[in-house]
Parts: structure tokens; sequence; C-alpha cells
């Protein structure tokens, strides 16, 4: 990302895999501080870990299956400020778009 966000509070909704985790990370990369929401704790968990150890200290998780509105506005409040959201919480389904082939009878079975 080549804008500053420096001193700058983001906010990110499905942040513990594909596209949120990377968003999560440019925002970082960026400097901004992050809170990163998702309703996989796990997974959630694995992502505030691997900013942390990438050096963004200022990484916060939020999760609650239910009650992401209302913790994140807690975590958000952490920070004092809130200047951009990626509302981007969903799923993408990544089922193979051919079936497998099954193999043909033969007579004698
Ligand atoms: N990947 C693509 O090519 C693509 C294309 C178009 C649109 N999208 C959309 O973009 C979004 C992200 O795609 P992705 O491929 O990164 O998905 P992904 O499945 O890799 O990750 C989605 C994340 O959102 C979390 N999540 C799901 N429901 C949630 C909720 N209610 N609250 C909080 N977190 C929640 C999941 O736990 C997961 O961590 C999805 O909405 C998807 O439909 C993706």
């Amino acid at each position: 990302m080549n804008i500053s966000f420096e001193g700058k509070v983001a906010l990110v909704t499905g942040a513990a895999m594909g596209m949120g985790l990377a968003t999560a990370k440019a925002f970082a990369g960026a400097g901004a501080a992050v809170v990163l929401a998702d309703t996989n704790e796990e997974a959630l968990r694995d992502a505030v870990d691997t900013l942390k150890a990438a050096g963004h200290r200022r990484a916060l998780r939020c999760c609650e299956r239910d009650r992401c509105g209302r913790n994140g506005r807690k975590k958000v409040s952490t920070f004092g400020r809130l200047d951009a959201a990626y509302n981007n919480a969903g799923t993408s389904r990544r089922r193979p778009r051919t079936r497998p082939m099954r193999a043909a009878r033969t007579s004698n079975g």
C-alpha cells in the first residue's frame, strides 16, 4: 500500500484468513493500528500472532460469535479513533468446478 496509515486505526472483519487477513496485513504494513474481527477464534488468534511476530504490535483481535459488533466497538475504542473499516466478513465456497469421474463399470464387476 502506498498510502501511509501512520497513527490511524483500521477495523477489518473476516480478518482471520484470505482477503481480510491480506488487508489487515496491508493496513498494519502501512502503519495503522488494526482491529481484526472474525468468528473463527483459533484462526484469528494465529492471524494476530503472525502480525505481531512481523513486528506489528498494535494489532488486536475481536472474536465472540454474535457479539462482534459490541466487542468491535470496545476494541476500537482502545485505540481512541476509527479511520478506516473494511467489512469483508463472509465466506468463499471453494469447491472444485468438476466432479471426479467414476470408474466405468465392467461386465465382470
Ligand atoms: N476470494 C474471492 O475470489 C472472492 C471474490 C468475490 C467476493 N469474495 C468475498 O470476499 C469475502 C472474503 O473472501 P475470502 O476468499 O477472503 O474468504 P475466506 O473464506 O478465505 O475468509 C473469510 C473469513 O471471514 C470469516 N467470517 C465469515 N463469516 C463471518 C462473520 N459473520 N463475522 C466475522 N467473520 C466472519 C471467516 O471465519 C473467514 O476467516 C467473502 O465475503 C467472499 O464471498 C471473495
